[in-house]
């Protein structure tokens, strides 16, 4: 495959994976994912910026062949997880005059991840420059987006940002570039509840710098190249910043459908009222679509059967991933039906205990919802209503 240029001696050699059906081995992949690596010609050096996911390594040795790619200089490792790195072993064998660039925190990445020797590894710092004679790359130190690892790479006289996982969507693409369509926001708002939510704080850090420093464009690591930042800028400010939604998201796993009930009936009560909500079977539907739902709520409802004197796993697993997934959420409570006891709101309540949230009184039934049932969820409606108004 011909890499294609994306500005002046700047080239695109990433990959697309549409096979891949999950990622982290835990969010579906709706359509894949891209892995870029970007090659910059200057005058008098060579760089590959980021490099491939291993089980794509053999087409993207190839592809350096077929672009008779016979020296580079340097390897710029943005980044040590192994979507970029992975064929670092590879290209400093085949590469044998190749040095990698990288941070500190970086190099004892790819050093204990991919046993890379210490002495193919120059160590840079933030700010600092690196020569291709007449292009300049320049790395920008910025940790927790989303590893402590992470830097972006500028590429000076281009006015070219490589961003490493910020910024980036899981999708996969023709043309190189975005065309800012309805379903490249769909799937980097995604990508973003998945990996960047953990750390919104420096997504809001970050945003403001790149917009700051102005990049003509945008190149992220997954997905395509954005030749307009704002349409993503716009969407990072949005999604990180400190404002939810009108939105109550409840997700819940109901047995003998008592959970599933009262679910059905707050909902109601909550769209009657104008609030937006959406429903969340925790069995049945894609983890990804919960975490992209919790990047706007401003109220999560948690539905949970008993199994055994505990929550039920499915509903485990759902506040554990809320709780990693830190969503901005002001308000948070629980809805549990069960048939001898146990303790679920003190269980569910602990394994959530990262959300910086008000408690909304929960409600915990033996059975089925009776009269009494159903005037604690008219009061638990009233008072989102109230704190939504
Ligand atoms: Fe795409 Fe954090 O790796």
């Amino acid at each position: 495959m011909k890499f294609r240029e994306i500005k002046n001696n700047v080239f695109y050699c990433g990959l697309n994976d549409r096979e891949r059906k999950i990622f982290d081995e835990l969010i579906p992949l709706e359509q894949g994912t891209s892995y870029n690596s970007y090659l910059v010609k200057g005058s008098e050096k060579i760089a590959l910026i980021d490099t491939m996911y291993p089980p794509k390594s053999g087409e993207y040795l190839k592809n350096l062949d077929e672009n008779n790619i016979a020296k580079v200089d340097y390897i710029i490792a943005n980044h040590g997880e192994q979507d970029h790195t992975g064929t670092l072993p590879e290209l400093i064998k085949k590469y044998p005059e190749a040095v990698i660039v990288t941070n500190q925190f970086c190099k004892n990445n790819i050093m204990e991840m991919l046993l890379i020797p210490e002495d193919r590894i120059q160590v840079i710092k933030n700010d600092e420059e690196l020569s291709l004679g007449d292009k300049t790359l320049k790395f920008f130190m910025a940790p927790g987006v989303h590893w402590p690892d992470t830097m972006f790479t500028y590429i000076v006289e281009d006015n070219l940002l490589c961003t490493c996982d910020f910024l980036g969507a899981h999708y996969t693409f023709d043309d190189i570039f975005a065309d800012d369509s309805k379903e490249l926001e769909h799937s980097a708002k995604r990508y973003y509840a998945e990996i960047m939510m953990p750390f919104r704080k420096m997504c809001q850090k970050y945003t403001k710098q790149v917009r700051e420093l102005n990049p003509e464009m945008i190149l992220p690591s997954h997905g395509p190249i954005y030749k307009n930042p704002k349409f993503i800028l716009d969407l990072y400010e949005d999604w990180s910043g400190d404002e939810a939604k009108n939105l109550v998201v409840l997700p819940y796993v109901s047995m003998y459908g008592s959970v599933e009930q009262m679910i059905n009936y707050l909902a109601d009560k909550l769209n009657a009222a104008g609030i937006q909500t959406l429903k969340h079977d925790i069995v049945s539907d894609d983890l990804g679509d919960l975490a992209m739902a919790l990047v706007d709520a401003k109220t999560i409802v948690l539905g949970a059967s008993m199994v055994l004197c505990s929550p039920h796993p499915a509903a485990a697993n759902a506040a554990y991933l809320v709780n990693i997934l830190n969503p901005k959420a002001k308000y948070a409570t629980i809805i549990g039906s069960y048939g001898w006891g146990g303790d679920l709101v003190g269980k569910l309540t602990n394994m959530m205990s990262n959300l910086k949230v008000e408690l909304i009184e929960p409600i915990l039934i033996k059975g089925k919802a009776k009269e009494d049932t159903f005037q604690k969820l008219d009061e638990m409606a009233k008072t989102i209503i109230e704190k939504h108004s």
